[in-house]
């Protein structure tokens, strides 16, 4: 008889690293649910992706609709929470602390708010991958903001592996990576600060976000990674 596919819910799926990781989890013959705020951009997604998919829209800001959303999923494998906040760039100088606050709202807490409603129904021999940014890891000017708000995820993960063990918990912390989390800016300003980027990084380029995805495959798939930080950033924490 043969094994049932395991089964991913990617919180945040319907665009960038989490769609990308949709594709290459669905490609592993696993049943994956990707999230969203916009049904439109799920339904997008769904249709650019072959395999088992389902979707589901709710905020993951919103704990009543976290909540909802994992109390009707049933039982699931593995849990990738990508869902994003994008403020805290800049100098510290000018730095708004209102940003902080923001970042914290839109990342941190429906990250782990999605962890503690999914926890009743996630499968403990299966693995939740959080998603940092490597901003919490350098010593560049202009990410104080951003790496405050990142580094509560890495801060999170030795604790709530041991403590929710055996369940694995891991994080991935990209580099920059070329998705549509940038669009906030101007074309212009883009080009220009990935082309930066593309000359800080150490590999000569930024990142896609298949290179991510690839790394959170890995931790969705290794029974043996446990309370680890996966750095997928092209050697920029050595250069910036
Ligand atoms: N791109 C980079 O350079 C980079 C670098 C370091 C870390 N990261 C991190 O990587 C993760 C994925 O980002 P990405 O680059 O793939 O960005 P993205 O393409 O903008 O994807 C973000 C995903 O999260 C969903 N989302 C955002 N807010 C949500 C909410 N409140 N509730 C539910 N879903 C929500 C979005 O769909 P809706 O808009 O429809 O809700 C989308 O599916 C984020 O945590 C980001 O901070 C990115």
């Amino acid at each position: 008889m043969s094994e049932k596919p395991s089964h991913a819910v990617i919180v945040g799926g319907s665009s960038g690293i989490g769609l990308a990781t949709a594709r290459n989890l669905l490609g592993q013959g696993m049943n994956v649910t990707i999230t969203g705020r916009s049904q439109e951009k799920l339904e997008r997604a769904r249709q650019s992706l072959s395999g088992n998919v389902a979707i589901a829209a709710f905020d993951a800001t919103e704990p009543a609709n976290v909540r909802a959303f994992f109390e009707t999923l049933g039982a699931f494998d593995h849990l990738v929470l990508a869902a994003s906040g994008g403020k805290g760039l800049g100098p510290f100088e000018t730095l708004d602390l209102a940003d902080l606050n923001s970042g914290v709202d839109e990342k941190v807490r429906p990250q782990l708010s999605c962890l503690q409603a999914a926890l009743p129904s996630l499968n403990k021999s299966g693995s939740v991958t959080f998603i940092s940014a490597v901003s919490a890891q350098l010593s560049a000017p202009g990410v104080a903001g951003i790496a405050a708000v990142n580094g509560m995820l890495l801060t999170v993960v030795p604790i709530l592996a041991m403590e929710l063990k055996p369940l694995r918990v891991n994080v991935v912390a990209p580099g920059v990576i070329d998705t549509p989390w940038w669009d906030f800016l101007p074309s212009e300003q883009r080009q220009r600060i990935f082309a930066d980027y593309a000359g800080k990084t150490p590999v000569g380029r930024i990142g896609r976000a298949e290179y991510v995805a690839s790394a959170i495959a890995f931790l969705v798939s290794n029974g043996f990674m446990k309370g680890q930080v996966l750095t997928c950033d092209g050697g920029l924490r050595f250069a910036a």
